[in-house]
């Protein structure tokens, strides 16, 4: 069977972690993208370990002409890419008008918006020749307004929306499909960048990782005339 491709930017840690452990239990190749690179090479061992297929990629995904590069070695090494999870993604305690910085504002934003748009350009000769799919992975704030998430979490995440849309209506003749996947509360270590870290208790009644591999299992296995637009996934206890 042809080697199924999947690149997965913030793979070290977290939903994209999460997501490439379940999709190389699918039989799926992952390239493990992030800054990271001991973390990038825990998540991997564990895949082979496992019986999967991993391969580290560093990258920091502020870095365009890094992207690149990045795309050029996992082609010379895999030959395609079939599916993109874009999980990359920060945010800063200090987040509301009064105490933000317009560096710390650029920075956010080129994580979040500036940095999908340019992981997905690289690949899109790629997810055309495959018939792929990119899962971006959103926010419930990119979903519907959230005051706490912050002046350019919101904006950045709210954004990819329409990146998704656009992309989906643009290149759907090409066979490219796109998932804007907005999770609530997930306990990751992405909990530490609020300005009130939530403690055990509340973690415990928010989505896990692995709530939202299994979303992007079921987004990247589905069938190639299957589009899924948008998701979104919260715990019963979302607000
Ligand atoms: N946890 C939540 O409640 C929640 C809810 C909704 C949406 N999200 C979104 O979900 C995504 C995954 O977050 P998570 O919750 O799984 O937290 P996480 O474990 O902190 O994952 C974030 C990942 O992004 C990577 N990253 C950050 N900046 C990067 C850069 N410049 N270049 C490359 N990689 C970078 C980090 O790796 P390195 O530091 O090694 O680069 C890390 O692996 C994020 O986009 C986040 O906005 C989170």
């Amino acid at each position: 069977m042809t080697e199924r491709v999947l690149w997965i930017t913030g793979g070290g840690s977290g939903m994209g972690a999460a997501s490439a452990r379940s999709a190389a239990a699918n039989g799926w190749s992952v390239i493990l993208s992030g800054r990271r690179v001991e973390q990038l090479e825990r998540v991997a061992a564990d895949i082979v370990a496992a019986g999967g297929r991993a391969d580290v990629l560093p990258l920091d995904v502020q870095d365009s002409a890094a992207i690149v590069t990045a795309r050029d070695t996992l082609l010379a090494r895999h030959g395609r890419i079939d599916a993109l999870v874009h999980a990359a993604g920060c945010n800063a305690p200090n987040r509301r008008w009064d105490d933000q910085t317009i560096d710390a504002f650029r920075a956010i934003v080129d994580t979040n918006l500036t940095a999908v748009a340019a992981v997905i350009d690289a690949a899109l000769p790629s997810l055309r020749e495959s018939s792929g799919v990119a899962v971006v992975i959103s926010s419930y704030a990119g979903w519907t307004f959230q005051p706490g998430a912050g002046v350019a979490y919101s904006a950045s995440k709210t954004a990819l929306g329409s990146l998704v849309r656009t992309l989906n209506q643009q290149e759907a003749p090409q066979g490219v499909r796109a998932t804007h996947l907005c999770p609530g509360d997930v306990a990751t270590d992405f909990l530490e960048q609020r300005p009130q870290v939530p403690g055990e208790s509340a973690r415990a009644a928010m989505l896990s990782p692995e709530d939202i591999a299994r979303t992007v299992d079921f987004v990247i296995d589905a069938p190639q005339h299957v589009r899924v637009d948008e998701m979104v996934l919260s715990p019963l206890s979302q607000r």
